[in-house]
């Protein structure tokens, strides 16, 4: 039987030379994204954005919704991933770091397929429901107590087959630490086990980066 492998420094280091395809334009996001200091830790893994354009590509997606934006890239891969006439709508309740997210997305030609709005990920999404919009694909990187509503929600905003993509479900191994019970950690892992037990779904819990949980609407 295949195990899961313990990743040491050696094998981090190994995923994001091999695992990740040197892109300039990413690579520059990524240094200017690490000179805002404290706060590029939230900034997706780049292993993890190629991934997700992946996702959109073979999916076919055409229309996807990201909750958290910060400085655009898991919405730059995402945009990437669909066709010309595919667009992702993004949100995020600060503008703080809109105008950088933009440049980025200007200089690869992406601006066309990316709306941007700024708001509250729950009230967002309620009204994008209120207003009967769907979605291929539904990308959550946002407060982690609010992560039970947007999974609700975006059970309500994808069609039968429609991937939602959660990040930070390994919360930097916390969740598998009992003494670990601060909320953040509670709510993390208290979601994926009602993942786990979610008829509605299928699901695959994968160690890319933080932790991606991938999950198909039946
Ligand atoms: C982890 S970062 C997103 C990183 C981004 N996906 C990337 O690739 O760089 C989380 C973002 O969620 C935003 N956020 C926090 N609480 C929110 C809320 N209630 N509604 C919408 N956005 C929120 C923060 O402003 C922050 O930009």
């Amino acid at each position: 039987m295949s195990t899961q492998l313990k990743i040491n420094e050696d094998l981090i280091q190994y995923l994001q030379n091999v695992g990740y395809r040197k892109d300039p334009l990413v690579d520059e996001l990524e240094k200017e994204t690490k000179a805002l200091g404290q706060v590029a830790q939230m900034q997706i893994a780049k292993e993890q954005g190629q991934f997700l354009e992946i996702i959109v590509n073979i999916s076919k997606a055409k229309s996807c919704l990201e909750i958290g934006r910060f400085t655009g890239l898991s919405t730059l891969y995402m945009a990437r991933g669909l066709p010309s006439d595919g667009k992702i709508i993004t949100v995020d309740n600060s503008e703080e770091f809109l105008p950088l997210a933009q440049k980025y997305w200007d200089k690869d030609g992406l601006t066309s397929k990316i709306e941007s709005i700024i708001g509250s990920g729950v009230d967002v999404m309620q009204s994008l429901i209120d207003r009967q919009h769907t979605f291929d694909i539904i990308f959550i990187d946002a407060d982690k107590n609010n992560y039970p509503n947007y999974y609700e929600l975006s059970l309500s905003l994808v069609p039968s087959n429609g991937i939602i993509i959660i990040d930070n479900m390994l919360w930097h191994g916390d969740v598998a630490d009992t003494s670990k019970n601060d909320s953040q950690t509670k709510t993390i892992r208290d979601l994926s086990s009602q993942i786990n037990q979610d008829d509605r779904v299928e699901f695959s819990l994968l160690p890319l980066s933080d932790g991606l949980s991938f999950i198909r609407k039946k």
